[in-house]
């Protein structure tokens, strides 16, 4: 299956299809240039190793799994041995991983002499769903996430299913929290598979109608001004709990992305119906319904986030199935969201 991405001079093609990693050089020229792949020591090494394997000079790089990894001194090691490898203007960075890899070797990619060509081969639901297309490349600044980035599109996606039988079931079904966000934002059919069918046997299915959304807000909105902020549905709250229940570096007690998504998205959703059946299916999954987290702290790391401005927040609530509207509230709307108290009356001004 193959989808375009029209952005004009910036298009580019997204190629779906079960074994498509080993055929990468059917796809894209692996001879005639030094490709520097880049992976992620959690990432079984032969997904790497099947590229590798095409190019006639090729090497990998493979950096510590997990969120840690997306600094600005793991980018600089990325960095440094692209240029050792000789890596030149005309030359090709493969990400070869998840939402990780892809965001940090395409920030590479992006700043590397201004700027080379990036292919990014996803292999976590995540990143297959999402993360791989849209040009979003970042790294983080301390706990403050993708803040350091730029907007650079990909020349190719390629997304092999089969590369998500190794994956693990928690993270498999971390992915999938940003799949039914997809589907709750913009199309009820893909609501209608978490709901009613089995999204694990449905993968392909879920896969492309998350690609067709993206696609498709992304194209009316590439550098998200407007309609693109829809993306963003659960993800203020949920980057807020993610810094402080996160899982970060080596700390192994906490929340991935998808689920600090999960968990952000259900106060936007007012409607007391849906609600429960956006409940019924994390149960379902096997996503977290609550989370005990500092709430204060969690809205202070809020207040730092890159989306909150003058003290105001953008919100995208959803009122219904595949339909969203934003809502810009001052903090003390969404404190009273988070927290569950009334906001003090204003003081009477004397
Ligand atoms: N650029 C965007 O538009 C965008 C959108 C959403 C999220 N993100 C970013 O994506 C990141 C999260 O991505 P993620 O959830 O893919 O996490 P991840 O990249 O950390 O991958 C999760 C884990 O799975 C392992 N893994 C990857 N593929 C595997 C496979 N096929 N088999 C077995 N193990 C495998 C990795 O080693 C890692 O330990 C976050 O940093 C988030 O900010 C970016």
């Amino acid at each position: 299956m193959k989808l375009t991405m029209r952005l004009g001079a910036d298009s580019y093609d997204i190629i779906i299809s079960r074994g498509a990693l080993g055929h990468l050089a059917e796809l894209t020229d692996l001879s005639r240039r030094k490709v520097f792949i880049v992976t992620d020591s959690g990432v079984p090494a032969q997904y790497a190793e099947t590229v590798r394997a095409q190019c006639a000079d090729g090497c990998i790089f493979t950096v510590p799994q997990g969120e840690g990894s997306k600094s600005l001194k793991v980018y600089t090691t990325v960095l440094q041995a692209m240029l050792e490898f000789g890596m030149t203007r005309a030359d090709l960075v493969v990400a070869v991983g998840g939402g990780v890899v892809g965001d940090m070797a395409g920030f590479a990619a992006a700043t590397y002499m201004r700027g080379i060509q990036f292919i990014n081969c996803p292999t976590t639901t995540l990143s297959q769903f999402d993360s791989s297309i849209g040009g979003k490349v970042a790294v983080d600044l301390g706990e403050t996430k993708n803040i350091v980035g730029a907007f650079w599109q990909p020349k190719l996606v390629v997304i092999d299913p089969d590369t998500l039988d190794t994956l693990p079931r928690r993270q498999y079904v971390n992915g999938l929290a940003e799949a039914l966000k997809m589907g709750l934002i913009a199309d009820p059919e893909l609501f209608d598979i978490f709901e009613n069918e089995d999204p694990f046997a449905k993968i392909e299915e879920v896969i492309y109608h998350s690609l067709i959304i993206k696609k498709n807000i992304v194209e009316r909105d590439v550098t998200e001004k407007g309609d693109r902020a829809a993306l963003n549905f659960g993800h203020t709250l949920g980057h807020g709990i993610e810094a402080v229940r996160g899982i970060r570096g080596r700390r192994t007690r906490g929340f991935y992305h998808g689920e600090c998504v999960a968990l952000g998205m259900l106060p936007m959703i007012e409607d007391a119906k849906l609600k429960k059946r956006v409940r019924a299916v994390y149960r379902k999954l096997g996503l977290p319904l609550t989370a005990g987290y500092d709430k204060a702290a969690a809205l202070e790391a809020m207040r730092h986030d890159k989306k909150t401005r003058g003290g105001k927040v953008k919100l995208v609530k959803v009122p219904g199935v595949g339909c969203w509207r934003i809502d810009t509230v001052d903090m003390a709307v969404l404190e009273t969201l988070v927290l569950g108290k009334p906001i003090p009356p204003m003081p009477d001004a004397k």
